[in-house]
């Protein structure tokens, strides 16, 4: 086989076989590669074979059936549960372990030692989308790994995202990048979910506030990229609306929250995120100054 192409038939083994793990045994299966899959319950197991997934009785059969292995589970100590149990650290002999698993720092470094110790090889990653979107240009893989570990991974990587995203040797960046962005995600459905409930509490239709929002919302995307920008390129004091001016604005969101009985936890923590802004002097720099209620003090 070509370093980094996928051939037909290439063999692949995945560990984890929940919605994600399905997802990329079966994108594998769609492009013709040899599957073999493990599931700590069988039923999943059966569902891939059906589909013409090799079925395997244990994690070891999986990592022994390929020099690749994709293990995607609920989170990093799971696997460590399957390691142990199955004393998978005794078969990683050059097996190349594209870990698919969300995890933390120290989680990512621990594991990495371990799969090295043992003379495994290891790229990490992590999936920016659902399981249909994988093998599309909607797919986003991050990952980070040796050079050389990646290369030998690409055609598979290819099969997931056409155009993932090598973020170099450090393995925790795609933890780092991928929880970053998250942050942002939740945070803004979150603010969704709050809007809402303060709706609703008004006596005013879903149906309406569903109409409305999409408008409403439609300058947010040129917004976040404009607060990028302003960051990245410290033009953090122009403004057009200063963070004093948004904490005017929010004191009405506050209060007409308040005023319907709403629960104000999430109003209270943007209300003194915007004073924390006030107290560091910013009052009259522009929004994107939060960043620096933001960044730690160890920085
Ligand atoms: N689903 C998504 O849309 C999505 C999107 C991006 C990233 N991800 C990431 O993908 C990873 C997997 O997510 P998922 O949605 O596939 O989760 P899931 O559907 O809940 O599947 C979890 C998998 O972990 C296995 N598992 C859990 N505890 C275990 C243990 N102690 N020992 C052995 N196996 C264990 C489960 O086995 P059983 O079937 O036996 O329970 C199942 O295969 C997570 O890190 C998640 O953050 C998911």
């Amino acid at each position: 086989m070509t370093k980094g192409h996928t051939q037909t038939n290439q063999p692949v083994s995945v560990i984890g076989l929940g919605a994600m793990g399905s997802g990329i045994a079966s994108t594998f299966l769609d492009a013709g590669c040899q599957v073999s899959v493990w599931n700590r319950s069988r039923k999943k197991i059966d569902a891939l074979a059906s589909l013409g997934a090799h079925a395997c009785d244990s994690p070891t059969n999986a990592i022994q059936a390929s020099p690749h292995i994709v293990v995607c589970l609920t989170g990093y100590a799971a696997w460590e549960n399957v390691i142990q149990d199955h004393r998978l650290q005794n078969h990683l002999e050059d097996k190349f372990i594209i870990q698919l698993t969300g995890g933390t720092i120290d989680e990512v470094q621990t594991h990495a030692s371990l799969i090295e110790e043992n003379r495994g090889r290891i790229a990490d990653g992590a999936l920016m989308c659902f399981p249909r979107q994988l093998g599309t240009e909607d797919a986003s893989l991050l990952m980070a790994g040796k050079a050389e570990v990646l290369e030998e991974c690409d055609g598979l990587l290819r099969l997931l995202d056409p155009n993932w995203t090598n973020l170099g040797d450090d393995l925790t960046k795609p933890s780092i990048l991928s929880r970053s962005l998250t942050a942002g995600i939740v945070t803004s459905l979150i603010g969704l979910l709050n809007g809402m409930a303060i709706c609703r509490a008004g006596g005013i239709p879903l149906e309406l506030f569903m109409q409305h929002m999409e408008k409403a919302e439609s300058i947010v995307p040129a917004e976040k990229r404009r607060l990028i920008e302003a960051v990245r390129e410290g033009r953090t004091e122009e403004t057009q609306a200063s963070i004093k001016t948004w904490t005017g604005a929010h004191e009405t969101i506050h209060s007409v929250a308040e005023q319907l009985g709403t629960n104000l936890v999430l109003q209270d923590s943007i209300k003194f995120v915007l004073q924390e802004g006030q107290r560091l002097g910013l009052g009259e720099h522009d929004l994107s100054a939060i960043i620096d209620v933001f960044i730690s003090k160890k920085a």
